[in-house]
């Protein structure tokens, strides 16, 4: 058993991990500010402190406090492309500096081991495969604070012997937990494809809106790697219990690519619905195909696309009871 301080913790991927940390009888503190996160995605069975990642004092308190904490796992990060686009400076406050604050907490309260969410943004305009030794090459802010991020962690971890740090480069985490109880924000306006279409698949939205069917790819339109939000989760944990990788960086994705059509057949398939589509313009930044070349060693797929689908259209019923 591990004593794990989850910062953001609330939010969608950390809640999931939250969940199966849990599973795994480990003893688990969440840290968030609830800016975008929610205190009822929290289990039951964790302790939510709120808290901000660049309030040094509050962190100092927790390590304080928790002396015994084995391992930091970072969720708390700003996510949305267009949003990073608009606002640089929050987020290069968020997922910067709130990483410096943190690694500095950790230092001081003598914590050596932590497992930091990065991203297959890191890659930039990926056209297809990603090989997990590809340059990097950010396209947007968001990106380029996600490798800031892991280049700080590095840059730590190799100061000093016995410091361990980690970066998982999530591909597209979509579902949620069968329960249908938590999962990503309820309120907002969607920002990725899979709750855009869970709402029109729940009839909350007429049509989605396909960015692009003239890509050069077999339907037109752009190619993801989908990841049930909880096979993440679980290689995440997985991650944090077999302790130090000899790697700086691990790629989480499922091998597997779909396009946006792909998705939408998958989803009327499962819920029996018909689902209206409209071609919009190719949305600004968006890579043709992002697809991870190999599966990790962390990673076991016990779901499928069309599992996919459904824990997002349960959950999608969930809030609009
Ligand atoms: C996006 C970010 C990525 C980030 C991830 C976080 C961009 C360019 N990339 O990934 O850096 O890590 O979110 O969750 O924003 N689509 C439609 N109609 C829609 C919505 C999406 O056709 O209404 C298409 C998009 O054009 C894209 C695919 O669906 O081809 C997947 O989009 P999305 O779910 O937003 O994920 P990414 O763009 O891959």
């Amino acid at each position: 058993m591990m004593k794990v301080l989850v910062v953001g913790g609330a939010g969608y991927i950390g809640s999931h991990a939250v969940l199966e940390l849990i599973k795994d009888h480990h003893n688990v503190l969440v840290f968030d500010n609830l800016t975008s996160g929610f205190e009822d995605m929290v289990s039951e069975h964790a302790t939510l402190i709120v808290g901000d990642i660049r309030d040094k004092n509050a962190l100092d308190n927790v390590f304080k406090k928790h002396n015994d904490i084995d391992v930091v796992m970072h969720f708390a990060a700003k996510i949305v492309v267009p949003e990073s686009v608009e606002k640089p400076l929050e987020y290069y406050s968020n997922n910067v500096e709130g990483v410096r604050v943190l690694l500095e907490s950790m230092q001081e309260n003598n914590i050596k081991n932590i497992v930091f969410s990065s991203t297959a943004a890191v890659y930039g305009e990926a056209s297809g495969v990603c090989f997990e030794d590809d340059n990097t090459n950010p396209i947007n802010p968001y990106g380029r604070t996600k490798l800031m991020g892991e280049n700080l962690l590095n840059d730590w971890s190799n100061a000093k012997q016995g410091r361990h740090a980690v970066a998982l480069r999530y591909f597209n985490p979509v579902g949620a937990d069968p329960s249908g109880e938590i999962g990503e924000d309820p309120y907002d306006t969607p920002n990725n494809l899979m709750p855009f279409i869970s709402q029109t698949a729940v009839g909350r939205r007429d049509y989605l809106q396909v960015f692009g069917n003239d890509y050069d790819t077999r339907d037109g339109t752009c190619i993801r790697d989908y990841i049930h939000v909880c096979d993440l989760a679980s290689a995440i944990v997985k991650a944090v219990e077999e302790g130090p990788t000899n790697t700086p960086y691990e790629c989480l994705g499922s091998n597997t690519g779909w396009s946006v059509l792909e998705v939408l057949d998958v989803m009327e398939q499962v819920t029996g619905k018909k689902l209206n589509r409209v071609v919009a313009p190719r949305r600004e930044g968006d890579a043709v195909a992002s697809v991870v070349d190999k599966l990790s060693d962390f990673v076991t797929l016990s779901k499928s696309i069309e599992d996919m689908c459904l824990d997002q259209y349960k959950l999608e019923i969930g809030k609009n009871e």
